[in-house]
């Protein structure tokens, strides 16, 4: 069992779980996932990891509650336990002392994975800026925490409740209008959002990783469920990725596999179980 150290709310949807995994605390980079099974017999779910600390052996894991596991996962109390935590699992994301200014973009609940993406960027001695969005104000996450080390902050929400009224693109396509320069862009998001991102920094040339998060079953890259086309070749998320070359991806087609299984999950809710 893995116990769960905190826990807390960081909107009506989404809750931080810190969770003591020794082994995956000594190993883990930011870009890497665990697989969660919340109890014997219940579903894996892959998470990506949005801190950790090595002394506490402690892993911080953020997630939507959008399903049955995750529904069972926000009824779990500091002091219980987890089923299985088995990772890190997935390649580390490529950073690399050399580039000078990165631009992060996280929507929703994709500024989880971004952070630790781009806290290690800034220790690499790049300067780094970060523009979140979400539908709304609450939507938005950990922008404390992004203050604390990005040069600038931008947000965007759809009613306007913080930051500019309109979408993560807009405050982008500003930033290039007004001569920004960026040697890599991070987008972690929903598809829509990282498609509509690439499809500016594209034309332009400018480097952008994305973070895929398909559906996974193993997460050993043994079953296919996670294959995602790039560059024209078929790649798995959970071992090739899931950080991909985001000029490469075949952005539609990870858009039609995602909602495959909406129909079964909805069923699984409804019935109760996983
Ligand atoms: Fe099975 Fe990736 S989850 S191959």
């Amino acid at each position: 069992m893995y116990t769960i150290l905190e826990k807390r709310k960081l909107n009506d949807a989404v809750e931080l779980l810190v969770v003591h995994a020794p082994y995956v605390a000594r190993k883990c980079e930011p870009g890497q996932f665990v697989m969660v099974r919340v109890e014997e017999g219940g579903e894996r779910i892959p998470l990506t990891i949005a801190d950790y600390d090595r002394e506490r052996q402690s892993v911080t894991i953020i997630y939507q509650i959008v399903g049955y596991s995750t529904t069972r996962l926000a009824e779990k109390a500091v002091g219980e336990g987890i089923s299985d935590f088995a990772g890190p699992l997935g390649r580390p994301a490529d950073i690399h002392p050399g580039k000078k200014r990165i631009l992060g973009i996280g929507g929703g609940v994709g500024a989880a994975p971004l952070y630790p993406q781009l806290r290690k960027w800034k220790e690499t001695g790049a300067e780094v800026d970060v523009i979140l969005g979400g539908r709304s104000k609450d939507l938005i996450i950990l922008e404390q925490e992004f203050e604390a080390f990005c040069g600038q902050l931008y947000m965007a929400t759809n009613d306007g409740s913080c930051g500019i009224q309109g979408f993560v693109t807009d405050i982008l396509k500003q930033l290039l209008h007004n001569g920004h320069v960026y040697d890599e862009v991070i987008a972690i998001g929903p598809l829509p959002m990282m498609k509509a991102v690439v499809d500016i920094t594209k034309p332009l040339g400018i480097p952008t990783g994305v973070s895929l998060n398909p559906i996974m079953i193993d997460g050993t890259g043994m079953c296919g469920g996670c294959r995602v086309t790039v560059g024209e070749e078929t790649r798995f998320a959970c071992v090739d990725g899931p950080d991909f070359d985001g000029l490469l991806v075949d952005f539609d087609e990870c858009i039609r596999r995602q909602g495959m299984y909406k129909e079964m999950e909805a069923h699984a809710c409804r019935i109760g179980r996983g």
